[in-house]
């Protein structure tokens, strides 16, 4: 049994095997309905529990398509309906019941401590589906993405990220040394990086590129990447925040900086004002791909997660 919590924590040889199970996976099922259950229903009678203290549509989506087509099945539950949510019940006890009653555990939470405390007390694995530190699912399916679209490994192209330094940029950033690939960061001064995940890329031998200039962040880009400059529940000054990035949009404009042929925009939804629509809906952009792509790589981070990956 394994947890995914972190990309930080999760050896590079098992990130590589998740993906390299995703893609035989999605080949295999290609001609297979949406609810039909992979060949061998690998995890025929195992039950995920999922709980979601934020709002979510393709994490809760996507978790549910592929605990079934893995032949298990999920049950979602409210935070604020449980014990737990009222201040009733603690994590050890909460935990206790989940490891009794199901065999795996995916929590969006606000809160980074809880991720731990589940990960302390459970007996069952621990999926982090969004913490405030931290979006491994997404970006270890978003690295996927990258690698079936571009046809090359991630680590022979430069990505950038244009936007907030967010749980979404930091998993970029861990994934950015895990998979060895080069990433240019464009965002105002005040937003940049945290230290912490700064000094962990450089204990890691490792380098990020940081410019306040988001044409200077895109030039030579092969992906443009953003997110929502307001996250759920940041609670800033969401319109000073939105100021501080009005020259950070990605418009067409923008995108025609990267001056390479190919220049691919992806994110991760739900999108705010920080993408045009021109640049979302439009060619470049393979938004929807990236999503439903998530099915496919959390079946093979479920299978890792229960020891089952081949
Ligand atoms: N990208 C993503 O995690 O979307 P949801 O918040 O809808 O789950
Ligand atoms: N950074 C965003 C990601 C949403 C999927 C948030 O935390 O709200």
């Amino acid at each position: 049994m394994k947890h995914f919590i972190n990309l930080k924590d999760i050896p590079a040889k098992d990130l590589r095997k998740i993906i390299a199970d995703a893609k035989k996976r999605k080949v295999l099922r290609k001609k297979l309905s949406t609810l039909e259950v992979d060949k061998g229903a690998p995890l025929k009678g195992k039950l995920l529990i999922q709980m979601f203290e934020k709002s979510s549509l393709r994490t809760r989506l996507s978790f549910y398509l592929a605990i079934k087509q893995l032949g298990g099945g999920t049950l979602t539950l409210r935070s604020n309906e449980l014990h737990l949510g009222q201040g009733g019940e603690s994590i050890a006890d909460t935990a206790k019941i989940l490891s009794t009653y199901g065999d795996g555990f995916m929590l969006r939470t606000d809160s980074d401590k809880k991720v731990e405390n589940f990960a302390k007390y459970l007996t069952i694995p621990v999926i982090n589906g969004l913490s405030p530190s931290s979006h491994p699912t997404q970006v270890l399916s978003d690295v996927f993405t990258v690698e079936e679209i571009k046809m090359k490994p991630i680590s022979k192209l430069n990505i950038c990220w244009i936007g907030d330094s967010n749980n979404v940029l930091d998993s970029l950033i861990a994934a950015s040394v895990k998979f060895s690939f080069k990433l240019s960061i464009g965002c105002p001064k005040k937003f940049e990086p945290g230290k912490e995940v700064r000094a962990w890329v450089k204990r890691n031998n490792k380098k990020i590129y940081i410019y306040n200039d988001a044409k200077k962040a895109v030039a030579g880009a092969d992906v443009i990447f953003s997110d929502k400059v307001i996250s759920l529940n940041d609670k800033v000054n969401k319109k000073k925040k939105i100021q501080a990035f009005k020259d950070f949009k990605i418009d067409e404009k923008l995108m025609s900086f990267s001056k390479k042929q190919g220049t691919i925009f992806l994110h991760c939804l739900p999108r705010g004002d920080e993408v045009s629509d021109n640049v979302f809906l439009g060619k470049k952009s393979h938004v929807w791909q990236q999503a439903l792509n998530r099915v496919h790589v959390q079946k093979s981070i479920l299978l890792y997660c229960f020891g089952k990956l081949r």
